[in-house]
């Protein structure tokens, strides 16, 4: 039976109970539905999953997105990505650099991320101790105590999302080996724009849906009131009283709500100190599908 434990803190459960290589229930899925809307990070351990399974289990969330290069995914599964700083016969075997930044996925495209699922394969460790943690933020928790005149002053305001400003600002990172965007891949991916306060699908509750990886302008201000802002908002949003840090372990399956939360994967391990992870990035497609919430939740 499907069992949720929530973490003591801002955000996060454990769910047991349920075999993730194998095909989910309706009410298997209305239950992880229900404990993601309530607590944004959801850990399913001990599943070491195939790529397939990884997919499967994902499409069910919605459309997965697969790499803008074409590199570093599953040979079989273009859908499973593979992040890692493992080096073999002198290749990356993975984007080494991944997610190492606050930001939400997918808030540069029209269709906006909905879950992300890792499953972590292998985890650095120093004296005994897991490195490459990820932190997450709670987004419903920013959105309620954000300051009231400055929720007012942005309750039909608009932000655009830029997909080069993380990508340029990784490349500018001390040893990166991120190539810089091709004309052709800058093209496929043009900014989008989104409510900065949005309703949230499954609990109905309002978030703040602006990150700092790549929003980059709040529409109806002026540049320069719109950059003051964005760091404002950027401020309050990762105040530690929101954040919640997911320590890995091998075999951890690892969902989160992009529309509910930021995350940030913490790159404290060396070259030797091998990460590696599997991911599938969800699109938002279904998920704003007038009846997908409430059909998969009187499941
Ligand atoms: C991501 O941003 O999707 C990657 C997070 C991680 O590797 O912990």
């Amino acid at each position: 039976m499907l069992t949720v434990t929530n973490n003591d803190s801002v955000l996060g459960a454990t769910i047991t109970g349920v075999d993730l290589s194998r095909p989910l229930s309706d009410k298997d899925f209305a239950g992880i539905l229900r404990a993601l809307g309530e607590r944004g990070v959801l850990r399913f351990p001990g599943q070491l999953l195939e790529p397939a399974a990884l997919r499967d289990f994902s499409l069910r969330f919605g459309s997965i997105q697969t790499t803008l290069t074409g590199k570093f995914q599953d040979a079989n599964v273009p859908e499973v990505g593979i992040l890692s700083n493992i080096v073999e016969n002198g290749q990356p075997i993975g984007l080494a650099d991944a997610g190492q930044d606050w930001h939400t996925d997918m808030s540069y495209r029209d269709t906006m991320g909905f879950v992300n699922v890792l499953n972590a394969h292998q985890v650095p460790h120093r004296d005994g101790k897991p490195l490459g943690n990820t932190v997450f933020a709670n987004m419903h928790a920013a959105y309620e105590t954000l300051d009231p005149a400055l929720k007012e002053k942005l309750a039909n305001a608009t932000a655009t999302h830029d997909f080069n400003k993380f990508w340029d600002n990784m490349c500018k990172r001390p040893g990166s080996t991120r190539p810089p965007l091709t004309a052709e891949q800058r093209a496929k991916r043009p900014p989008s724009v989104h409510p900065v306060f949005m309703t949230h699908p499954i609990t109905g509750r309002k978030v703040l849906y602006c990150n700092p990886g790549y929003a980059i302008r709040i529409n109806e201000l002026s540049e320069a009131e719109s950059d003051v802002v964005l760091e404002a908002l950027f401020a309050h949003q990762l105040e530690a009283r929101f954040l919640h840090t997911h320590v890995w372990s091998v075999g951890d399956v690892l969902i989160w709500d992009n529309i509910g939360t930021l995350h940030n994967a913490l790159p404290d391990y060396g070259p030797n100190e091998h990460r590696l992870m599997k991911r599938c990035q969800v699109m938002a497609d279904r998920v704003f599908q007038s009846d997908f919430i409430q059909r998969a939740l009187a499941a």
